[in-house]
């Protein structure tokens, strides 16, 4: 059983009907002691596709990420790779599978430039094991033109990048990387308007690029920007998956709040922390 895979129904597009997932997750739990973090949450992604994960704190948007990252294997469930049954048991064993994860930290080292970062611990060697420059910067500029990611210069140190250009070279190292799932946990948190416009408008090349996208948002109107299905935590549970095309942001925030539908008005301007 554990090797077959079958399709789920929920949410998903035409488009992708009789297409193998790149990644399926299949009745994911976990519970920290008393807390039911994650319970029995399926789901799929295709490649060529974004998926917006929303959901208020505490929702286990974070706790599937890391699940799906190996930092955090789950309790039971099982995970499949274009269709193969897979164990993701740690970090390492996640980006063998290909799927590389942004975390809001970035990860980047501000005291190297960026074709340093992009390569740190994976650096190009020549024959005679020194470090190879020129190859590593020719990649560089490779990516980031496939991606349109505009910085003054490869050489420039990721200090002095703006914050969407260090968003950027983040997603572009997992590129780099050959990563067939991104997950990019609240790329546009800190954002302003013109650098969302430009993670945005990455995360678009991501799709043409053929990868599986999974982006956790606050913001809906990044979500209905960017993303061709939403899934809605809520306590732990997948409460719905929607088509984007055929979705209000009223139904998302609905799932997302578990208001009834005509009750969501009275509730937009209630403070969403420290109730
Ligand atoms: N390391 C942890 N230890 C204990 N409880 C945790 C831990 N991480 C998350 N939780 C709990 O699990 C639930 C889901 O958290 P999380 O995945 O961070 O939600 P989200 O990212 O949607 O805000 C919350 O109730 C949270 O308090
Ligand atoms: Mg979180």
């Amino acid at each position: 059983m554990a090797d077959s895979y079958t399709p789920l129904g929920s949410g998903t597009s035409p488009s992708t009907a009789g297409k193998t997932p790149l990644l399926q997750l299949r009745g994911i739990t976990k519970a920290y002691g008393a807390v039911q973090a994650l319970s029995d949450v399926s789901l799929e992604v295709y490649a060529g596709e974004v998926i917006g994960l929303v959901g208020d704190n505490g929702a286990g948007k974070s706790t599937l990420i890391k699940a799906i990252a190996g930092v955090g294997p789950p309790d039971s469930g099982e995970f499949f790779v274009e269709g193969q049954a897979v164990k993701i048991t740690s970090p390492q064993i996640s980006t063998r599978l290909g799927i590389e994860t942004v975390y809001q930290d970035l990860a980047l080292c501000d005291n190297l430039d960026v074709v340093a970062n992009l390569f740190l611990g994976k650096e190009e060697r020549t024959p005679m094991r020194t470090i190879n420059e020129l190859t590593m910067e020719k990649r560089t500029l490779q990516v980031l033109k496939t991606l349109e990611v505009k910085i003054p210069s490869v050489r420039t140190l990721v200090a002095s990048l703006s914050g969407g250009q260090r968003q950027s070279i983040a997603v572009a190292k997992t590129v780099l990387r050959n990563a067939k799932v991104v997950l990019l946990d609240e790329p546009t948190a800190a954002l302003g308007v013109v650098q969302t416009r430009q993670v945005l408008n990455l995360i678009r090349r991501l799709r043409e690029q053929g990868l599986a996208v999974i982006v956790i948002s606050h913001n809906l109107a990044d979500v209905f920007e960017v993303v061709d299905r939403v899934i809605v935590l809520r306590l732990g549970k997948l409460v719905n998956a929607f088509d984007i095309k055929s979705t209000t942001s009223e139904q998302i925030v609905a799932a997302i709040t578990g208001a009834e539908f005509g009750s969501i008005m009275k509730d937009t301007n209630a403070p969403s922390e420290g109730i």
